[in-house]
């Protein structure tokens, strides 16, 4: 790292799922400007994300976007010394628009261009939002599509304790939400509602993985909902939607805080850290910075703008791919099933 004698400035560009975003980061931990347009309105008449829409929507917004994020920082594309975008995972549509785009600029200034990892994208949200921050520590990364428990060893060195079997946690949330009229995007609904409602009203199981420590089940969980509501219609018994809401999120926090305790226990781990867009879940925030203080390790959550879908945490991880002069070709592909760790 010595040798880098003056700042590094990355144009950053996400568009895996459901948001446009790009942004200009320095030196992986200064975010100059931050730009998500989303497409949550169209996608909510619908009750999920269409990817055939989403492609469309990202097209018709990328380049606005891009330049609204060099206009914000007061930068000129020939200010920035690298093109960071992510690859995958995500949906294919979505994910190519971002990645041509990068590829586009690339190719017609000659700045390099740097593929990056959604998750890796999460998980380097926490060094923009605590610049002291460094690996070694421990990271729950919870999103919409993805549920780890992973160890980061260095930077873009990750050891995965622990991962979902079936639903990502954001992903029941959804589902439970639809579910109980809430509607889409569940999280932030059921998050809302769960504020009026009892968290110990009903007793929901905690999903539990037989012989492995660190995963996890949320299908089971989710039926659970479903059970109570068809058993409660059934006997003519009206739905406290509160109380629902709250107790299902409490069974979910009591099983993530639960798996990352242990895994502070056995890893004698000092720093603990949570990413993705169930992050911002109030409940979680709370229960992890609770068990954290009582196990006496530091807690780090990035504020909600950088748990859910944004490019400045792409540009974060990215910069760390520089330093090490990890380019990617022109030849860069969208990955729909990038695994963590997979460059
Ligand atoms: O990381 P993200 O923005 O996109 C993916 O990479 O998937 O995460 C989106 C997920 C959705 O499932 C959404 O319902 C959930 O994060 N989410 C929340 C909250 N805000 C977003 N879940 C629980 N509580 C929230 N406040
Ligand atoms: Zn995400």
């Amino acid at each position: 790292m010595s040798d880098i004698k003056k700042d590094v400035t990355i144009l950053a560009i996400e568009s895996s799922c459901d948001e446009t975003a790009a942004s200009i980061v320095v030196n992986g931990r200064q975010v100059l400007s931050n730009v998500i347009s989303s497409q949550i309105d169209i996608h909510t008449l619908y009750g999920g994300v269409v990817p055939e829409i989403a492609s469309r929507k990202h097209t018709e917004r990328v380049t606005q976007v891009i330049r609204e994020a060099l206009q914000e920082a007061d930068r000129k594309l020939q200010d920035v010394d690298a093109i960071a975008v992510t690859y995958g995972p995500g949906l294919v549509g979505p994910l190519l628009i971002g990645v041509s785009a990068a590829k586009g600029l690339c190719f017609a200034t000659g700045i390099p261009l740097i593929g990056v990892h959604h998750i890796e994208g999460h998980i380097s949200a926490n060094y923009i939002a605590e610049p002291a921050l460094e690996p070694p520590f421990a990271c729950l990364v919870v999103s919409g599509g993805h549920t780890h428990l992973v160890l980061v060893r260095d930077y873009g060195q990750y050891e995965i304790l622990g991962r979902t079997q079936d639903d990502a946690a954001g992903e029941a949330f959804d589902k439970v939400a639809r579910e109980i009229g809430l509607g889409y995007p569940g999280g932030p609904k059921i998050d809302r509602a769960s504020r009026e409602g009892d968290p110990h009203a009903i007793v929901f199981p905690r999903g539990k993985v037989a012989g492995s420590r660190y995963d996890f089940s949320f299908s089971g969980m989710k039926s659970a909902v479903l059970n109570y509501l068809n058993t409660s219609r059934m006997k003519g018994i009206s739905v406290n939607v509160p109380d629902v809401a709250a107790s299902f999120q409490q069974a979910v926090v009591d099983v993530l805080v639960s798996h990352a305790g242990d895994a502070i226990d056995q890893y004698g781990l000092r720093k603990f850290a949570l990413a993705g867009g169930v992050a911002a879940n109030t409940a979680l925030r709370a229960g992890m910075k609770e068990m954290c203080e009582e196990k006496g390790a530091e807690f780090f959550c990035p504020p909600p703008i950088l748990c859910t879908d944004n490019a400045a945490m792409i540009g974060s991880a990215a910069y760390f791919e520089y330093i090490k002069g990890n380019f990617s070709g022109l030849d860069l592909n969208a990955v729909p099933g990038l695994r963590l760790g997979q460059r």
